[in-house]
């Protein structure tokens, strides 16, 4: 009996805890609304942007890039699950991209990077993107920038040697307490972090741009 309560009581803490704060989230912790995967033909160089996102901010900006790509390369977007692994040496390219939660990259991304980065640093060119708010367009300097990479990104390239990303890109993203599981509101509230959207397109094309000339 002591035990039937006790496990009810977990059952009702952890409902709770996955429950969406009010707002438009979906009902369970996974991701919500991607864009859905996509192909262009826009020309030889093969690329695959493949990425993870729990609130859709991430998908919506490798969506920007693999549209500034597509004006010159043939491109598949899949997000991280949907990626075939055997399809990953067939790419002339490949960029890589995860959110930041608490500091880290998404599980998947980085399932993806245990058990493939040998695939992954077969492929000619690599480069790896992260989604924060930890840079903003108000605080976006160079140190700011460093501090990002050696935060966020420096880890996983010391991780996998063998993959050597030509580029790494530091792009703003976007939250709202609107669309966040309660154990993520009530985290992001008592840290204090500010709600909005930090996307800059401009940046973002920038960016594509930039990994379009090097793998020149
Ligand atoms: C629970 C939670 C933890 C987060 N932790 C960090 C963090 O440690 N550093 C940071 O710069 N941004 C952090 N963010 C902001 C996200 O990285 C940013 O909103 C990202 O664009 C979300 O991408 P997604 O919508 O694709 O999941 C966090 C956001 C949430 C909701």
């Amino acid at each position: 009996m002591k035990k039937c309560f006790s496990l009810t009581c977990l059952m009702l803490v952890l409902g709770v805890l996955l429950l969406p704060a009010p707002g438009r989230c979906c009902w369970w912790w996974g991701p919500n609304d991607l864009v859905p995967d996509d192909s262009c033909s826009g020309g030889e160089k093969r690329i695959l942007i493949t990425y993870d996102s729990r609130h859709n901010a991430t998908s919506l900006i490798a969506q920007s890039i693999y549209n500034r790509l597509c004006e010159n390369a043939s491109v598949d977007l899949k997000y991280v699950n949907n990626l075939d692994p055997d399809d990953i040496e067939t790419y002339d390219a490949i960029i890589i991209g995860s959110p930041i939660y608490i500091s880290s990259w998404l599980p998947d991304v980085n399932r993806l990077l245990q058990l493939h980065h040998d695939k992954i640093a077969r492929v000619p060119s690599s480069a790896y993107f992260i989604t924060c708010t930890f840079l903003k367009d108000s605080n976006d300097t160079p140190q700011r920038r460093q501090d990002a990479y050696d935060y966020y990104i420096k880890k996983v390239v010391e991780q996998y040697p063998d993959i050597k990303p030509i580029d790494t890109g530091v792009l703003s993203g976007e939250f709202l307490y609107s669309e966040l599981y309660f154990l993520e509101w009530f985290l992001m509230k008592i840290s204090g972090f500010q709600e909005g959207d930090f996307r800059n397109e401009a940046k973002i094309e920038a960016w594509a741009d930039g990994f379009w000339e090097k793998i020149q």
